[in-house]
């Protein structure tokens, strides 16, 4: 691959450093997160053009504080700390760091003191977000202060004669209003990045990495509908053409019509091997009665590998099991040794490549979900595939609250088009999240023309949220809601009553199983 200017970004555990390495690379230039012990020595290449030390829920005073190898100042590149980050410098460069019970969590101004090529362009007064505990009460030698606010006089430093900066707010998250512009200082103006991360070039040298890695051998990919394993089946696809071998199960709880679209956009379209196999019957056999819903997710998770096992089974030894892995898994899986405070169990092919001694072909892995739909984009895909909600593996399973069976599978099948259709025609959907319809498990009474009915129930969920681990509900208007009703207690056999959820994440899940 073309070695293009990178920034990277040591994870210190702060829920928000994903959020500085994907505003980064909105810049177009390319920022990796990489362990908080990572060796200076690993560092030392000329491509990286700057180190930030991202936040992190611990006071450097804690007996396993994360702590950085301090030969990375020596380095001479650029450095930004942001909050821990910043303690962290102050810590190990001989200032004084004080710990606080009461942390700072919220709005504040940053009085801006001196100059710094950090906030060049921003006028003195600056709305920034901070959260921290600890705070700084004396810079290490060698640094002026340039920023001071209310609660933390200390809040943003530079060093005089070297590119070390240390600020105690967030500039990733957006409620810091300039702070965008804030990271384009320090990657441009302080660092001297070039703003060279193309998607076109990530699509060549990628395509090119897989015909290399592949050679002649051959590729299997579990596709599912979802935009991640349709990305990166299109891009493997155009690496190695036949060589790849695409699985579409269909459990049976798709949403409308989706067994026919995959055929039409991957087999018919674009041309891929594509092998359908219809398991609707298996799925739907092991799941009659059973209304627990651990019981579902487990049943067709089992259910899913065996299948797509057998299929492989049938298929030529494929050497390779491609799946289409992004960054933020890779980041939340247990084998980064970040000390990021959560770890999300996941939920794709997980343990097949163990079992059926494959190797593992992830393209997708250094791409965040909005760069994953760029590439699509550019290879093709049609936007309403690309802009795709995510849909979780076990389906409408999770969905059709209690035991399913056919019907209900159909009648929340044709609700869920309607909402979604008209999310679409509304301009909708795309300002929200994640959008669709819950069937209940219960009946009520209602009045149809002359005739009384008493049928099922269905809520409508969307909402709004930019990593799926916290969402809120979307505040969607009271008339389309009331046209959504209309349409589907009208058009819907089987459904008399729509209602709406206003539950956030947390208390509540996403998904209502
Ligand atoms: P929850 O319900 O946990 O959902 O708030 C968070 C996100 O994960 C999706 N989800 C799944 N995705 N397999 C998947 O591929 C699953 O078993 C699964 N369960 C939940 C959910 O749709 C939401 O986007």
């Amino acid at each position: 691959m073309e070695v293009t200017d990178k920034i990277v970004i040591l994870d210190f555990g702060s829920q928000y450093t994903k959020l500085i390495a994907r505003r980064i690379r909105e810049f177009s230039v390319y920022s990796e997160i990489v362990p908080f012990n990572t060796p200076a020595s690993t560092l030392d290449r000329p491509e990286i053009k700057g180190i930030i030390l991202s936040g992190g829920p611990q006071s450097v005073f804690a007996p396993n504080a994360p702590h950085m190898d301090p030969l990375i100042l020596d380095l001479d590149k650029p450095i930004l700390g942001v909050c821990y980050g910043m303690q962290l410098l102050c810590y190990t460069m001989g200032g004084e760091v004080v710990t606080s019970k009461d942390r700072e969590y919220g709005p504040a101004t940053l009085q801006i003191v001196n100059q710094s090529a950090l906030f060049e362009g921003l006028s003195k007064q600056q709305k920034v977000w901070m959260s921290h505990g600890d705070r700084l009460v004396r810079m290490p030698q060698g640094f002026e202060l340039v920023g001071e606010s209310d609660n933390a006089p200390i809040t943003a430093m530079h060093h005089f004669s070297r590119p070390i900066i240390g600020i105690q707010f967030h500039p990733e998250v957006s409620h810091t209003e300039h702070g965008a512009y804030i990271l384009s200082n320090f990657v441009f103006k302080i660092c001297g990045c070039h703003a060279s991360w193309k998607m076109i070039d990530f699509i060549d040298d990628t395509v090119a990495a897989i015909r290399q890695k592949v050679g002649r051998q051959k590729v299997l990919l579990g596709l599912s509908g979802g935009v991640d394993s349709s990305v990166a089946a299109v891009l493997i696809h155009r690496a190695i053409g036949d060589q790849l071998t695409c699985v579409f199960v269909d459990h049976g709880m798709m949403r409308k019509d989706e067994m026919n679209e995959v055929i039409t956009t991957f087999q018919s379209g674009i041309g891929i091997n594509l092998i359908p196999v219809d398991a609707s019957n298996e799925f739907l056999g092991a799941l009659a009665d059973v209304s627990d819903p651990e019981q579902k997710r487990k049943i067709i998770g089992r259910l899913f590998v065996e299948i797509f096992e057998r299929e492989a089974g049938k298929l030529d030894h494929p050497d390779f099991l491609a799946q289409g892995t992004l960054y933020p898994d890779v980041i939340e899986s247990a084998a980064h040794a970040g000390p990021a405070q959560t770890i999300k169990s996941h939920h794709n092919v997980g343990g097949l490549p163990e079992k059926m001694s494959m190797q593992l072909l992830e393209p997708l892995r250094d791409l965040f979900k909005d760069e994953v739909r760029g590439v699509g984009r550019i290879l093709g895909l049609p936007e309403n595939l690309v802009n795709r909600h995510p849909f979780p593996g076990p389906g409408l399973a999770v969905r059709i609250l209690g035991a399913l069976d056919r019907e209900s599978i159909r009648i929340l099948q044709e609700a869920d088009d309607i909402f979604i259709e008209m999310l679409r025609s509304h301009g909708l959907y795309d300002q929200v999240s994640q959008a669709f319809v819950v069937l209940m498990p219960v009946r009520t009474v209602g009045i149809m023309g002359d005739n009384r009915t008493y049928d099922r129930v269905c809520a409508i969920r969307s909402v709004s949220t930019t990593d799926f681990m916290t969402a809120d509900w979307s505040r969607l208007p009271h008339e389309f809601l009331a046209d959504v009703s209309t349409r589907i207690v009208n058009e819907v056999d089987g459904i008399n009553r729509v209602v709406y959820d206003i539950t956030s994440k947390p208390p509540g899940t996403i998904e209502w199983e």
